[in-house]
């Protein structure tokens, strides 16, 4: 039971959390330049500034149609993420504009769904893969929505923006079928956002590192737990698992290209 000091508590955490995140989404003259992503990491090599910078590109730089995007999935538990993320995908995908990218952890298809829009947008070609349970399989710090068809949830979502269906692969990524399909090229660019316990992130990691192409991106989705990125209340620096992978592996075997709020990216040295 929640006790009404408890109820109290969390309702002032979130007026807060609104609050904070309505100050940050203000237009901000000395934020307000297109940088790439690699210009922006040099320009505010503080995560917190970096973060800032992201939100406020959201906001004010992005195309109408990435902004929109965000409100689409942001609404009705369609998608998990913040603001700055979307921002630091359209940078990276502009700059890097990936052949081939896969996510692990699909849930709704907000970021499938991202991927095939920036390539379309800055018209390149993408092909776009994700492995997923398409079903509510959660871990120790999640839990997902039940009665969905995530499957047609998901392809839904994807045609309501004009795009093709991506290649999708309805298992754990741990699965004999899912490992051999990870490894069977090399990929531009990973995103691992499936099962957050440590031994699952860790197999995720490795497969995937293996698998990067040479001048690949590895986005490792909640994983800043224990650098020094201190979110503001709307924001959330990551679950222990990936957190733990990024700083026992990640951050010495890979190099770092920079962090958004609770992403690190990271390509081969
Ligand atoms: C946090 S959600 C992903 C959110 C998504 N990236 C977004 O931006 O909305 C994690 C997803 O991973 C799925 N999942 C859980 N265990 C998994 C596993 N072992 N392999 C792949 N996906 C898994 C969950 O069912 C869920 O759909």
């Amino acid at each position: 039971m929640v006790s009404v000091t408890g109820a109290v508590s969390a309702r002032f955490s979130h007026v807060q959390a609104i609050l904070q995140r309505k100050s940050f989404s203000h237009y901000r003259e000395p934020l307000a330049e297109d940088l790439t992503f690699e210009q922006a990491v040099k320009k505010y090599p503080d995560r917190n500034a970096l973060y800032a910078y992201m939100h406020h590109y959201l906001w004010h730089l992005a195309p109408a149609e990435i902004r929109d995007h965000r409100s689409y999935f942001s609404e009705r538990r369609r998608g998990f993420g913040e603001d700055a993320f979307h921002a630091m995908w359209w940078l990276l995908l502009r700059e890097h504009q990936p052949r081939y990218a896969l996510e692990i952890g699909v849930y709704r298809g907000q970021v499938t769904s991202l991927m095939g829009l920036i390539a379309k947008l800055c018209a390149f070609e993408c092909e776009i893969h994700g492995i997923s349970p398409f079903s509510p399989a959660a871990d120790t710090v999640s839990k997902y929505l039940k009665n969905i068809d995530y499957l047609d949830d998901t392809l839904a979502s994807n045609r309501r923006f004009g795009l093709p269906d991506p290649h999708f692969l309805k298992a754990l990524s741990t699965d004999t079928i899912a490992v051999q399909y990870i490894r069977s090229r090399p990929w531009d660019v990973i995103y691992i956002d499936g099962n957050h316990d440590y031994d699952v992130a860790l197999t995720d990691y490795k497969v995937c590192r293996d698998a990067l192409a040479r001048d690949g991106l590895l986005v490792m989705d909640d994983s800043s737990l224990y650098t020094d990125y201190r979110p503001a209340k709307f924001s959330f620096a990551g679950h222990p698992g990936p957190s733990r992978v990024v700083n026992e592996l990640a951050f010495s075997e890979l190099r770092f290209l920079g962090g958004v709020g609770h992403n690190n990216v990271f390509t081969h040295f």
